[in-house]
């Protein structure tokens, strides 16, 4: 009844910003995203009848309010397990501190993963996904390693709404630089946020129309390694997605004076220098340099020098959640 996942986080390209239905956590828009290789989390889950409530430990340290949402997630498996057991999760996140990634997306794909096999369930990745969508939209992507697709879906029940391998990482071995901004200020949660821009952004209809355009053009753009069309899009849809948070009422604005020097160093690399890169940034002020493999160092010395950047962290692309063994420590 105990089983152990390792997930890493992603990072979409195409953003997904925006419920279709709350309930059953359904995004209004597809997105496109990569996984990483370099940050991951380790979860394990031991079922236990003797317990009277579920308990989870983050990093050591008993975590309610990630309680609250995992037990919620663990729910849905425990109805198609039939058992009403209680659970034990214990949680690690190796991420540098303050790295400005959202664990959400790793967390909830290695806390299905790992019940999963607990439960002795045997669930297929799409259904896997689906499940992880629950705890948290980006989840459903980081089942899958390398170039991932998640559908927006039109059924109500959800079930059309998973998220697809396109391209291993090996395919396409691209490499992303995180800007860590000195930035402190406290931000608003994604699922906040959504709502938000849903209710009182006067963008957020365009938004939601144009998603199908940029999602078919960067998939033409994966499909072809064409890494300028890839450029062009992603950061196209970024703004775009920033443009929304920023017309909300109150507005969301999630970048530091930092951020914005980012992504104009990473502008001036791309538009004057050559160098293949492009940048993306989600509801934080970190900003994310993709870029091909060559160029990552030079592109990672270019951020680490702009005032307000703490410091910067590469990775390479990889691999979606797995199973590991017991022996292996968390
Ligand atoms: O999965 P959530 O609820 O943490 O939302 C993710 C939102 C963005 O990171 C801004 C975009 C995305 O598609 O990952």
């Amino acid at each position: 009844m105990a089983a152990t996942a390792q997930a890493q986080p992603n990072i979409a390209l195409i953003k997904y910003w925006g419920k279709r239905d709350t309930r059953r956590n359904l995004p209004a828009t597809g997105s496109l995203s990569i996984t990483l290789d370099a940050l991951w989390t380790r979860t394990r889950v031991e079922f236990d009848d003797s317990l009277r409530h579920d308990e989870l430990h983050l990093n050591g340290a008993p975590d309610p309010q990630t309680l609250a949402r995992a037990s919620a997630c663990l729910d849905l498996l425990r109805r198609r397990a039939g058992t009403t057991a209680r659970a034990r999760i214990d949680t690690r996140n190796h991420f540098p501190t303050a790295a400005g990634l959202a664990s959400s997306a790793s967390g909830f794909a290695a806390l299905v993963l790992a019940a999963d096999a607990a439960l002795g369930l045997g669930l297929d990745r799409r259904t896997l996904s689906m499940l992880a969508r629950r705890g948290s939209g980006s989840a459903a992507r980081s089942l899958f390693g390398g170039f991932v697709s998640m559908a927006a879906g039109q059924r109500e029940d959800g079930e059309d709404a998973f998220a697809e391998p396109l391209l291993d990482a090996a395919e396409w071995p691209l490499a992303v630089v995180v800007a860590v901004t000195s930035n402190t200020r406290k931000s608003v949660g994604s699922g906040t946020g959504m709502e938000r821009s849903r209710l009182t952004s006067p963008f957020y209809p365009a938004w939601v129309s144009g998603a199908t355009a940029d999602l078919a053009a960067a998939h033409a753009a994966v499909r072809a390694r064409d890494f300028a069309a890839l450029a062009e899009v992603s950061e196209h849809n970024c703004l775009k997605m920033h443009a929304v948070m920023q017309a909300s009422q109150p507005p969301l604005l999630y970048w530091s004076g930092a951020t914005v020097d980012c992504l104009q160093r990473i502008r001036t690399l791309r538009e004057r220098a050559g160098v293949d890169v492009f940048f993306t940034v989600d509801a934080g002020a970190q900003v994310k340099a993709v870029c091909a493999p060559g160029a990552a160092t030079q592109v990672a010395a270019a951020l680490a020098e702009i005032p307000g950047v703490d410091h910067v962290l590469t990775s390479g692309l990889g691999a979606g959640a797995r199973l590991i063994d017991h022996g292996e420590p968390l």
